[in-house]
């Protein structure tokens, strides 16, 4: 047997192993059978954990084998190379064996749920309602179906770009299960969910790509230095990204400090810091040791440590898993819906007071805030230090969309917007009419363009080049066409509130977070293309950029007067079982809503104005003093100007009868 196979057989076994010992320490391995109470017996209690380990390492696996080929190997004018190339078709089985891995969880996740052995579910209807019409079913449904579509399209990718688009997929495929896991029934569920969800994601590039650089290392495939260089760069932020979100993770799930070492979650969680810090310390020494001998060809010590690192990662998800299955500690919850909906009760009456006093944590949101102002400011950072110039208004506009962002969806703005339609309308026109206006005057690409280095070798792929590469992409290219920007800016809001998506997207933070991105990114692909200053496939002339802002603003008009003259409330069944009892009825707020998204238009509409005005203003002045440079430079007049000049001189002459 390879070195490879028996390090990927040492692996599993390690995280079977802790598996076990994780559910006997947590509990969940020999419970108490109640008499008389369903149980669905033993080969589901072991079953279960095992296909959702087995789910989570197929993911982690698939996740580790597509970034190889599309970020860490050198790849040729965007073609994939041998070795990439078969890690894309080995991510098609391991896809597979993550849509299996789903589909055992459901069965197995049936048969839990309703207290019957697997034999007594293999039911088309049971497994079917299941699927269907339970949050964590449709979920696991979601996996199985994009598993399989991941598998077949990895089939056919031979491009950095298809192995790159498929990576994002197989990161989009790792959501649905933690943000539907048992974390929703803690308290701050949002938190909970949010915190699981970016753990996942952030392990599961730290963990895959360390296991495939391993597996690459030991078959002595080619490029490892350059992939061990480039993934090294990105562990750090994974190893961050695990760490906090662990640790949010296990602030919304504990009551206090001393249930970590009163109760068994607690317990489990310990262990999990514990071999986080050593995996810190071994990241520590790749830096300071083995990465310098592997630099300078000597890869065996890399190759031991890493081995031996990724046998702890094994075990350590081993024991998240059985710490997803422990019970955390019991909180008392009040026992109000709009608790069990909110993760808060319904705030006081609003006041402006309450608005910017009561703050509520989004971690998603959050982290979406960090980054932009993180690496916007690295950008900047690097353009100053070598010298070049940035204008400081893109960077103060940049700042200010950031920080309206934070306001949107922290403050006790994003808190009231829960639970009032007309607050509700205000976080929603902010985020697709205010926020995005500042960011595309920040001109991030333009900055990113300026800021990264181009690839160390010619013809490869590094950030610089994958950021043109997706601005030249026919998909780039579709979607800030002016009729598809707008189309996507104002029939997603009709598309939102008059079907019962809008609902759905306030009952599950899946849905929230989904609809504020989607608020998001409309309105910064609509303002990209009226008054980015980043290059765009297609740039309109100014006179059409004012055509679009002037035929797009009626419909908000006209959205807000509908909304103004329904008789039904929009999210009925969200808003009653909030019980809301100060204030104005749902019919009256669902009013004002109406009327905000009427008026609210008027002030971006302002800011757009001025800076179409400002910005062709400076094209013009722009291209007057190129056609001066060109008249000084060449001597020969502007053939424009000259021609002008003549009929002028034509006219003088006619008029002195010459
Ligand atoms: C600071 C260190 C860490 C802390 C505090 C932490 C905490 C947590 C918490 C609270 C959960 C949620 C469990 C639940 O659903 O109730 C979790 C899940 C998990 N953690 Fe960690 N963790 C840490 C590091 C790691 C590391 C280093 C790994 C692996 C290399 C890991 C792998 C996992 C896995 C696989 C899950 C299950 C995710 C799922 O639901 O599918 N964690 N962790």
């Amino acid at each position: 047997m390879s070195r490879a196979a028996r390090l990927a057989l040492a692996a599993a076994a390690a995280a079977i192993a802790a598996l076990v010992v994780g559910m006997i320490a947590g509990g969940t391995a020999f419970p108490r059978i109640i008499p008389g109470l369903p149980d669905a017996g033993v080969v589901v209690r072991w079953g279960l954990p095992l296909s959702k380990l087995l789910m989570d390492a197929a993911g982690v696996v698939t996740v580790g084998l597509l970034l190889m080929a599309a970020t860490l190997l050198p790849n040729d004018k965007g073609v994939l190379g041998k070795s990439a190339l078969d890690y894309v078709k080995a991510a098609s089985w391991a896809a597979l064996a993550w849509a299996g891995a789903a589909f055992l969880s459901i069965v197995f996740g049936v048969a839990e749920s309703i207290g019957r052995t697997v034999p007594q579910v293999l039911d088309r209807t049971i497994l079917t309602s299941y699927a269907t019409q339970t949050t964590q079913g449709v979920a696991l449904t979601l996996v199985v179906l994009f598993g399989v579509a991941i598998a077949l399209f990895s089939r056919g990718a031979i491009t950095a770009g298809a192995a790159a688009g498929l990576l994002v997929f197989a990161m989009v495929t790792l959501l649905p299960a933690p943000l539907t896991g048992h974390s929703s029934s803690s308290p701050n569920h949002d938190l909970a969910t949010s915190s699981v969800s970016l753990h996942v994601l952030a392990l599961a590039l730290w963990v895959g790509g360390l296991g495939v650089l391993a597996l690459h290392a030991l078959r002595k495939q080619p490029q490892l230095e350059v992939a061990a260089a480039r993934f090294s760069r990105m562990a750090l932020w994974c190893f961050v990204g695990v760490g906090l979100s662990g640790v949010f993770a296990l602030v919304a799930r504990l009551g206090s400090i001393s249930d970590l070492w009163t109760t068994e979650y607690g317990l489990l969680a310990v262990a999990k810091l514990v071999a986080f810090v050593l995996l810190g310390y071994v990241g520590y020494w790749h830096r300071q040791r083995t990465l310098v001998d592997l630099e300078a060809g000597r890869p065996k010590a890399f190759v031991r440590l890493a081995g031996g690192e990724l046998l702890l990662m094994s075990a350590t998800m081993g024991v998240g898993v059985a710490l997803s299955r422990t019970e955390p500690p019991e909180f008392v919850l009040p026992a109000d819906r709009a608790f069990e909906l909110l993760g808060f009760p319904v705030p006081p009456p609003i006041t402006l007071g309450n608005i910017f006093s009561m703050w509520w944590f989004d971690l998603f949101f959050a982290v979406v805030a960090a980054v932009l102002a993180g690496l916007y400011g690295l950008g900047v950072r690097r353009l100053l230090s070598r010298g070049d110039r940035w204008s400081w208004g893109r960077t103060a506009s940049w700042y200010i969309g950031v920080a309206l962002l934070v306001f949107a969806t922290q403050s006790g703005l994003a808190r009231y917007a829960q639970v009032m339609f007309d607050i509700h309308m205000i976080e929603h026109m902010t985020l697709s009419m205010v926020v995005p206006i500042f960011l595309v005057l920040g001109g991030p690409v333009t900055l990113a363009l300026r800021a990264l280095k181009p690839a160390a070798r010619r013809g490869d792929r590094g950030p610089r080049e994958w950021i043109t590469t997706i601005l030249h992409s026919r998909f780039t290219k579709v979607v800030t066409h002016p009729v598809v920007a707008t189309a996507i800016f104002v029939a997603s809001t009709y598309a939102l509130y008059f079907t019962p998506l809008f609902e759905s997207a306030m009952n599950e933070h899946l849905g929230h977070i989904w609809m504020t991105l989607h608020f998001l990114i409309s309105g910064c692909l609509f303002f990209w293309v009226i008054i980015g200053v980043d290059p765009a496939p297609n740039r309109l002339p100014y006179v059409w950029r004012l055509l679009m802002l002037f035929v797009t603003m009626p419909f908000h008009a006209f959205f807000g007067i509908a909304l103004m003259m329904m008789s039904g409330v929009i999210a009925s069944g969200w808003y009653e079982q909030l019980g809301r009892t100060w204030g104005d009825t749902l019919i009256q707020t669902q009013r004002d809503g109406g009327a905000i998204a009427w008026g609210f238009g008027e002030i971006p509409t302002l800011i757009v104005l001025l800076a179409i005005a400002a910005q062709w203003y400076k094209d013009d002045d722009r291209q007057a003093r190129r056609a001066d440079r060109k008249a000084e430079r060449t001597g020969a007049g502007d053939p424009e100007l000259d021609s002008y000049n003549d009929y002028l001189a034509r006219l003088n002459r006619a008029d002195k009868g010459e």
